[in-house]
């Protein structure tokens, strides 16, 4: 199986690479980039997740991918709230690449892209210095049933993905709507954009357990996303919350 995907025609730099820690520290520490770059591979041994946890992808079966956003792609005068925004834009992108093999994806706040409400794919954006911005996915592609690193995972493969063809068309699609996305939200991010991201939000509407990092706890309706990709949850005092940080639990049953 041809494991490295065509892509170079979409950035000015693609660099597959055999075995990494961290595509997206790998990237930090390579001088800054002149134009828009991709570093990929289908062994990453030390993947970074949220909140300094471990991304755990077995080899051959996981992608791990980051893109440095190069001058065209960056913000004007990016400030902190296109931390929250990015991933979601990321991931909407990615849940409509890969509605084109499943009709049950959704989006978990904040980062999170599930197949019949399992984890595909998950998402750091990071901004190693002012000027650089990189954002990265891991995407479960080919992993088994027993190769999931958890229950709550799933695979492309389990949904229905068949071929590295099919792939590579997949990830152009991702890559070619997320670069669209970025040069057309270099001012500000356009009403269609934000229509897509909360569609694509499984989140809203849904009752929700959140876990600050600092182990608080909040139980609430998630009602929306803020112009910061912030959740707002409503709590039974119908106090509204805006959560910048955080794990949140999709409950059912209750409301
Ligand atoms: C999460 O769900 O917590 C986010 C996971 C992000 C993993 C990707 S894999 C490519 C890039 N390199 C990393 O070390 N992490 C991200």
């Amino acid at each position: 199986m041809d494991s490295v995907l065509y892509l170079d025609d979409l950035v000015d730099q693609v660099d597959w690479l055999d075995q990494v820690a961290s595509t997206n520290h790998y990237l930090a520490q390579q001088p800054p980039s002149l134009g828009s770059r991709v570093v990929a591979s289908w062994n990453q041994t030390q993947g970074v997740g949220r909140m300094g946890r471990a991304w755990v992808s077995p080899p051959g079966g996981s992608l791990a991918l980051s893109v440095e956003l190069g001058p065209s792609l960056m913000p004007v005068g990016h400030s902190d709230t296109w931390r929250g925004v990015l991933p979601l834009m990321v991931g909407s992108e990615l849940l409509q690449a890969i509605g084109t093999i499943s009709d049950d994806v959704s989006m978990k706040w904040p980062n999170d892209v599930h197949i019949g409400g399992k984890k595909v794919a998950g998402i750091l954006g990071e901004i190693p210095s002012a000027s650089r911005v990189i954002v990265g996915v891991g995407l479960n592609v080919w992993l088994e049933d027993d190769q999931l690193p958890t229950p709550q995972s799933t695979s492309l493969a389990l949904h229905g993905l068949e071929n590295p063809k099919q792939l590579e068309t997949l990830i152009r699609t991702f890559l070619t709507g997320l670069i669209t996305t970025l040069q057309n939200s270099r001012e500000n991010v356009s009403p269609a954009i934000w229509e897509s991201i909360r569609g694509a939000l499984a989140t809203l509407g849904c009752a929700v357990q959140v876990s600050y990092p600092d182990g608080r706890g909040l139980r609430g309706l998630a009602v929306d996303i803020d112009h910061a990709g912030c959740l707002l949850v409503k709590s039974e005092n119908a106090e509204t919350h805006t959560i910048s940080a955080g794990d949140i639990e999709h409950l059912r049953g209750v409301s």
